[in-house]
């Protein structure tokens, strides 16, 4: 009898133990405390831009973060999607703005500028390669190798890139495209390279979005209603197609870590089906003027056109996502499985011990599976409402 309770206590125990342990890590009580490190262009940039031009950044000024009455130069009604990662990863404070005065850089910065490229020169932004530089600038000072290598680098780069190149070069033909694709993700690849060789580990791609079908370049393309441009389209999935097998042949060097966040897919299938994801607009933005007012919110000269209601708003303006969508990629980054994020989430890649190589490798399913969605008009798939 004895001998039998016992048993039963112990497997009781056990069992209350399992559940426990369980329901921390799903409440991310252990995640370690590190930092999250951002590059890349205006969706990722938390303030930067007004500290690089003199002219008044519109992001400035109302109604940018309207849902948080703080219009902080952040490219959103409110917060962006570094934010909900970084709360997601327990970090106490914003994430700052790299290049402005007095910040507190301890759990990490965000070093992305809005027009952002990885070639050329942009005016009053800086390339992937100089964010790289000025995080290279702030090291010593601020964060030590440990730490470092056990950090989240997120990048999102390479939009700014193809809509200059399409503008100058309306009708490239497939191998004028395919050459300007290999050198930006060339370029690419050389910059992440150089943040590996600054001591960066823990690597986070996002794909590009479907380019064609941002608000503002339906409408500076003129493609009516409900059509994309598909030169944008194509420039955006032939850089996609290479950044996992460019990610997999770096992944060969100790200690180098990935993942590849498909923003391509979730974006397009929340503008292929809103209502799935409690959106009503998809294809025109909450704040601007235009036909899909796409231009101009935030512009002392421009008398902005605000929506009603921004969260049933995929855009917020022209390119950039409302608070509400931006949570949602949050989550996915945080938590989503690998239709979405692959070969793990943020929250994986964090525990994933440093200096252990990856246990598996990016696939390009993903995107298989997206294309064969994409031509059908079948709702019935179980990614569905990722
Ligand atoms: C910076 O923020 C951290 C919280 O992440 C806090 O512990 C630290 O005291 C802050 N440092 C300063 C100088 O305010
Ligand atoms: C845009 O394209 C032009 C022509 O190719 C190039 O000279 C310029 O440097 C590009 N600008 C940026 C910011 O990439
Ligand atoms: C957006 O798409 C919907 C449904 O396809 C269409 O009815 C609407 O006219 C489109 N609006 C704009 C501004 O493109």
């Amino acid at each position: 009898m004895a001998g039998k309770c016992n048993l039963a206590s112990v497997l009781g125990g056990f069992l209350v133990l399992t559940l426990l342990h369980n329901l921390l890590n799903v409440s991310g009580q252990n995640i370690p405390a590190v930092a999250l490190f951002t590059f890349g262009d205006s969706n990722f940039d938390a303030g930067n831009k007004q500290t690089l031009t003199k002219a008044n950044v519109a992001q400035g000024f109302w109604p940018y973060g309207k849902s948080r009455d703080d219009p902080n130069g952040k490219f959103s009604d409110g917060f962006i999607t570094p934010d909900f990662v970084a709360k997601f990863m327990g970090i106490p404070i914003p994430i700052p703005a790299a290049l402005k005065p007095n910040v507190n850089v301890s759990r990490g910065a965000s070093f992305a500028v809005a027009d952002a490229t990885l070639l050329g020169a942009p005016v009053e932004s800086l390339t992937l390669n100089q964010q790289v530089r000025k995080f290279n600038q702030m090291k010593a000072e601020n964060w030590n190798d440990d730490f470092i290598k056990k950090s989240v680098f997120m990048i999102y780069i390479g939009a700014n890139d193809y809509l200059n190149f399409t503008k100058n070069n309306p009708n490239a033909d497939a191998s004028a495209q395919q050459a300007f694709v290999t050198s930006v993700t060339n370029k690419l690849k050389n910059d992440i390279s150089l943040l590996y060789s600054s001591g960066a580990s823990k690597f986070v791609i996002q794909t590009l979005a479907p380019l064609g079908c941002l608000p503002i370049v339906r409408q500076d393309y003129n493609t009516g209603m409900d059509q994309c441009h598909e030169l944008l389209n194509n420039l955006a999935k032939q850089h996609n197609e290479k950044i996992g097998p460019m990610l997999n042949e770096l992944a060969r060097t100790p200690g180098f870590q990935f993942t590849v966040f498909d923003f391509y897919s979730v974006i397009l299938r929340r503008t292929q089906r809103p209502s799935n994801y409690r959106f009503f607009v998809t294809n025109a933005s909450c704040c601007g003027v235009g036909t899909h007012n796409a231009y101009g919110c935030g512009l002392p000269n421009v008398h902005s056109k605000l929506c009603e209601y921004q969260r049933s708003y995929l855009f917020f303006d022209g390119r950039h996502n409302t608070e509400k969508a931006q949570e949602s990629f949050g989550h996915l980054l945080f938590g989503a499985d690998p239709n979405v994020i692959q070969p793990m989430n943020v929250r994986e890649l964090i525990v994933y011990p440093v200096d252990e190589p990856m246990s598996e490798v990016w696939l390009p399913t993903t995107s298989a599976m997206v294309q064969a969605s994409d031509s059908s008009s079948s709702a019935s798939r179980g990614y569905e409402f990722y």
